[in-house]
């Protein structure tokens, strides 16, 4: 059976270069690796090897980072809907810091420490109505994280050593300005937060979510400045993926049949939405326009109106309807950039049961 070119091809000296920029201008005492921008194994083990450490949001992801060789008791587990079990089963694993998305997860560790024993480190992760991202984590009935006023009502003042920390994680694709200017609001929710409960915090998430492009080229690399406000005195922590993982990886789809028609050149190409993008194919989240490149020897071609489509058997399975590319061919292989994060683990794979992706690593 011939295999269509479906593949993602990584370069880990990519990682490499976005992980001395972020280490030289943020003088932090953890940055972590959030898991689910691209949860491949030898990337993790890679990222684990640079020193960083793992943000996860699910027991898979947990499995994934510890085989990887992250240590446990310095990942972070987040996100919401966790369930006693899963808080269990995490320190089971040996992960002692959770950020809790709501008051009754701050009830559900305080069971999982008395039932086992364990000291765990409670961080809150809290809503604060000034998001900048492109993706709104921020507006008042997010799922995520809890109130000032309800760490108010339900936390108070005086409560022993709770409250380890705090985490903010303001949303996605944050402006080098923004993301500079928001340590200084993080730090101002800190003393707010010490205020209520009545004592120093330990630890604070600043988040992160830096931009980088997806689907499209492009680099905007972090200034050298370092990054300033950053509390001392406190385990101070920053959490990215895409900023390290987005510009190591490269997609490369094979045209698998043309149609002309309208003055259109109709490409139907062999990652659909199964490969990449479903996210966003499903309509919750913006949808995008990759950037098509054509093989380097028609680069100088006449160009033409192009549609391009994934193979699956259903209309939602388009990629760009509207782009310019030379006239192209059946077996001609497009790439597309930044394909590093919210790629190869986006698709709808099991979307009509399709081969998947390869992914292989280049020097
Ligand atoms: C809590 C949290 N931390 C970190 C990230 C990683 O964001 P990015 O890949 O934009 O750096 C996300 C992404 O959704 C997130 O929800």
């Amino acid at each position: 059976m011939r295999h269509s070119t479906t593949k993602f091809i990584y370069q880990l000296s990519e990682i490499k270069a976005r992980y001395d920029e972020l280490t030289s201008s943020i003088p932090a005492r953890r940055i972590y690796y959030s898991v689910k921008s691209n949860p491949n194994p030898k990337i993790l083990t890679f990222i684990s090897q640079l020193g960083l450490e793992a943000e996860v949001s699910s027991l898979g992801e947990l499995n994934a980072a510890i085989n990887a060789g992250f240590d446990a008791a310095k990942i972070v587990y987040g996100g919401p809907g966790k369930t006693i079990g899963d808080i269990y089963s995490a320190t089971e694993k040996g992960v002692i810091y959770f950020s809790l998305e709501s008051i009754s997860e701050l009830e559900k560790i305080c069971f999982v420490e008395k039932s086992t024993g364990k000291k765990l480190n409670r961080i809150l992760r809290l809503l604060v109505l000034d998001n900048h991202g492109r993706l709104n984590m921020m507006m008042p009935d997010s799922k995520f994280g809890i109130t000032l006023d309800e760490v108010r009502e339900h936390i108070g003042n005086g409560d022993g050593d709770g409250v380890y920390g705090i985490h903010i994680y303001r949303g996605t694709q944050i402006k080098e300005a923004e993301f500079r200017a928001s340590i200084i609001k993080t730090n101002e929710v800190v003393s707010e937060i010490e205020s209520i409960i009545g004592y120093k915090l330990k630890y604070v998430n600043y988040g992160g979510g830096l931009e980088w492009p997806f689907m499209h080229s492009g680099k905007p690399i972090l200034t050298l400045d370092k990054v300033e406000g950053i509390l001392s005195g406190i385990e101070s922590c920053f959490e990215f993926g895409r900023y390290l993982v987005a510009s190591c990886g490269i997609l490369e789809t094979e045209i698998l049949d043309i149609k002309k028609r309208n003055n259109y050149q109709i490409l139907i190409v062999s990652a659909g939405i199964n490969i990449i993008n479903g996210i966003s194919a499903s309509g919750r989240l913006i949808r995008q326009q990759p950037e098509f490149h054509p093989p380097n020897n028609k680069s100088d071609e006449i160009m033409l109106p192009t549609a391009i489509y994934g193979p699956l058997c259903t209309p939602v399975d388009y990629l760009t309807l509207n782009t310019l590319l030379p006239q192209l061919y059946p077996g001609d292989v497009l790439r597309i950039y930044n394909c590093g994060a919210y790629a190869a683990n986006t698709g709808l794979s099991n979307f009509l049961i399709r081969e998947p992706a390869q992914e292989v690593f280049i020097e």
